[in-house]
């Protein structure tokens, strides 16, 4: 009945990141490097500047992690890292750090899927429930996973195209707003007093999937056809448009999977997770049902290391053990 306590390790986009985790459900540490400033003049996150500073940052994050948590290495359980998917000289910053650490203090290494952090941020703060619906909703994913119990996961719908916040990062950016755009138009949105009508892609009967690049190219054409009837372009209008669409679509789908599986409780995760219109539209779409609903705070739904933690401690618990023949693998399926 030992505490179990797991170095997890994030670089698999443009966050360098370290926490421990005890027991699965509780932060000791979390350290986060975030490199927005620096992808930000480019307009999103550049693949070699991301590697860069992942490599000039892990070190000072791993030792500031047990630092904070006042632990030295050989106080470790276990080391979890993101394997993937991800930028694939990002993540291998982090899986190689894990490895040299794992390697020099001797201790258990577990690789992690970055969606099933982002699913385990919600461990940190709640209860899970099973059966348990998950939305996955980020830069880099829009997903809505059904698990029936720990560290077991079933993709019932993804997007065919852009994620949903990379619909909004690209939006944002047609607006001129700085990256990342996703609150930025979640703030326009919320202060604007109209919205343009936008279409909806529901796609088959039935479906779970999500597909955004026909709603990120109708708010081309609008500003395109406005531009050229020399009409004034009200960005909070577009941006409320773009933000009602994507928010009915996404509430909907996972209302109807929420009922068809009859889950206990439904979750959602990811940097997107944390704009308002939809978090409002989630809550009240789930109370209604009386179908228990909850959303990490904003530090836990957005890229971090206590995630993968959180997520490693359940599939270091399993006896899930990586090698030093790991590998950031880009294209990881769950
Ligand atoms: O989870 P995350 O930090 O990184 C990925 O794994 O992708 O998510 C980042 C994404 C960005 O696209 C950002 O624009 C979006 O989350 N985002 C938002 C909001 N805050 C962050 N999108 C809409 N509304 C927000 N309030
Ligand atoms: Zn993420």
């Amino acid at each position: 009945n030992k505490d179990v306590y797991v170095l997890g390790i994030e670089t698999s986009c443009d966050e360098t990141a370290a926490s421990i985790v005890k027991n699965g459900t509780e932060i000791v540490s979390n350290v986060v490097a975030s490199q927005i400033e620096s992808h930000k003049r480019f307009g999103g996150v550049v693949p070699e500047i991301a590697s860069r500073h992942h490599v000039e940052q892990i070190t000072l994050v791993i030792e500031e992690a047990l630092a904070r948590a006042q632990m030295t290495p050989d106080e470790l359980s276990a080391v979890a890292v993101t394997e993937g998917p991800g930028l694939v000289g990002a993540l291998l910053v982090g899986v190689n750090a894990a490895k040299a650490f794992a390697f020099a203090h001797q201790l258990p290494l577990v690789g992690v899927h970055h969606i099933a952090g982002h699913i385990y941020a919600n461990r940190l703060e709640q209860e899970m429930e099973f059966p348990l619906l998950a939305l996955v909703i980020s830069g880099g994913h829009t997903e809505l996973i059904y698990m029936k119990e720990h560290g077991h996961f079933e993709v019932i719908g993804e997007t065919r195209d852009d994620a949903a916040g990379e619909a909004y990062d690209k939006v944002a950016r047609t607006l001129d707003l700085p990256y990342p755009g996703g609150p930025h138009i979640d703030r326009l949105a919320h202060a604007s007093d109209n919205a343009i009508q936008f279409p909806r892609v529901w796609l088959e009967e039935g479906s779970y999937d999500f597909s955004f690049s026909g709603l990120k190219s109708a708010v081309l054409n609008y500003m395109h056809n406005a531009k050229q009837r020399g009409e004034d372009i009200k960005p909070e209008h577009i941006a409320a448009g773009f933000q009602n669409s994507v928010v009915e679509v996404v509430t909907t789908k996972a209302l109807r999977a929420a009922e068809q599986y009859s889950v206990r409780q439904v979750i959602a995760a990811g940097g997107v997770a944390a704009n308002r219109g939809l978090r409002t539209s989630l809550e009240a779409a789930f109370k209604e049902k009386s179908i228990p609903f909850f959303i990490p705070s904003l530090p836990l739904c957005t890229d971090n290391a206590a995630m993968i933690a959180a997520a490693g401690t359940v599939m270091f618990e399993k006896g899930i053990r990586g090698t030093m023949k790991m590998n950031g693998r880009p294209g990881m399926e769950l």
